[in-house]
């Protein structure tokens, strides 16, 4: 199985960069993820959309495809999604096989205050909907006092958010899994 790892922060010290760490060492079995970049991503413009899709979009769209699931671990903007990201979705979904269709996705979110980016994660939950992705529900990775969990070497040092987030990677592989079978068996099931 292999994820893609959408991070709404750009930032060398984010938090969010962070927890993309402590995820990739927290995989379950077999797993294996890798990050999108974002940084080189255009503001979105039809006009340009309309000469040609941009390099930087066509690799993302490439990769949300290629992946079996994908995986947002970002900040909370303003209580919602930071532009970078959503410009970034904004990119893909006027593709014309817009690769969120049918797409599992998980989210995460670090903050450094108390409410643990709820308001993003509920704000790209309806973002997602349109899109048509499959959105695990729970469990949900809510990050709160970020900069009391990691050490100074960017490892996340706090046992329980570590136990939160492996608990969330393997209920999002159990459940791939399951959608996968269910799709095989009713594929079968028409032939
Ligand atoms: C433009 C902007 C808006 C922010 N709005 C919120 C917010 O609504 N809620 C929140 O918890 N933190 C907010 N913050 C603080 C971020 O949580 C904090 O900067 C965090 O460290 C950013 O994530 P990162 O460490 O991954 O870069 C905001 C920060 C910025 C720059």
């Amino acid at each position: 199985m292999h994820f893609l790892a959408i991070i709404g922060s750009l930032r060398k010290g984010s938090y969010n960069r962070m927890t993309y760490e402590a995820v990739r060492t927290l995989l379950p079995e077999g797993v294996s993820i890798e990050e999108a970049q974002l940084g080189d991503i255009p503001l979105f413009n039809q006009d340009v959309l309309d000469e040609a899709v941009p390099a930087p979009v066509a690799r993302l769209a490439e990769q949300i495809a290629a992946a079996d699931g994908v995986i947002f671990i970002s900040p909370e903007y303003n209580y919602s999604v930071p532009g970078l990201m959503k410009n970034a979705i904004d990119w893909v979904s006027r593709l014309p096989d817009q690769p969120f269709q049918d797409k599992p996705v998980a989210i995460m979110g670090a903050t450094p205050y108390r409410l643990g980016t709820v308001r993003m994660q509920y704000h790209l939950r309806q973002v997602l909907l349109f899109l048509d992705a499959r959105q695990l529900s729970r469990p949900e990775v809510m990050i709160s006092f970020a900069d009391k969990l990691f050490d100074s070497e960017g490892k996340l040092v706090d046992e329980t958010t570590r136990e939160m987030i492996r608990t969330e990677l393997e209920a999002f592989c159990t459940w791939i899994r399951r959608l996968t079978a269910g799709a095989e068996a009713l594929k079968k099931s028409m032939t």
